[in-house]
């Protein structure tokens, strides 16, 4: 069964440089450490094998992002790093930018994308089940506070 449809106003582009601010500021309000330097954002938006995606809708230019990661050795995509504002969560921003990186996965002919995330984050954790992801496992002590982290996967 498909996901519901996102929210038909929110569009999801490549970050920019003129994005760092933004995504330094969401990076460091959404995560309390395992964070993105500015130095490793900026590094991503140039590289081949990452893709930073941004989702805005109407006069909002900013409202969350994603980072995926590809290697030239697999057909597996990594989904490093999801977050929206706190203003614009709840409206379909994270589902439309996970869904962006699945259609970026398979236009590189990826075969499946996979996450890791924090196993007392429910929300998160709800919003990949409903797109499809299914448990593949887990690693104790993954985060640097000792957290455990569960592993995810959608098929492309
Ligand atoms: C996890 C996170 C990225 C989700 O982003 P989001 O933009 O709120 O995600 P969505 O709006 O697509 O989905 C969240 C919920 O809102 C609901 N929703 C989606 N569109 C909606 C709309 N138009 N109106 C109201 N609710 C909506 C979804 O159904 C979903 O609820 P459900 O999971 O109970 O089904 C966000 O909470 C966040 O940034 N958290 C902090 C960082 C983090 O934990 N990142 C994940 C690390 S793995």
């Amino acid at each position: 069964m498909r996901p519901p449809p996102v929210t038909a106003a929110v569009r999801v582009r490549r970050a920019e440089v003129s994005d760092l601010d933004d995504l330094v500021a969401l990076e460091e309000s959404s995560f309390t450490q395992d964070r993105l330097s500015r130095a490793q954002y900026r590094k991503h938006l140039d590289s081949e094998t990452a893709l930073v995606l941004v989702a805005s809708a109407n006069h909002r230019r900013f409202l969350g992002t994603a980072v995926v990661f590809f290697r030239k050795a697999t057909t597996i995509a990594r989904l490093y790093s999801l977050a929206t504002t706190p203003q614009a969560q709840g409206k379909g921003v994270g589902s439309a930018l996970v869904e962006t990186c699945e259609d970026a996965a398979r236009s590189r002919g990826c075969r499946a994308l996979r996450l890791e995330v924090r196993k007392d984050n429910a929300v998160a954790i709800r919003l990949y089940e409903r797109l499809g992801y299914q448990r593949i496992g887990e690693y104790a002590a993954y985060y640097a506070d000792g957290a455990d982290a569960l592993r995810f996967e959608k098929a492309l």
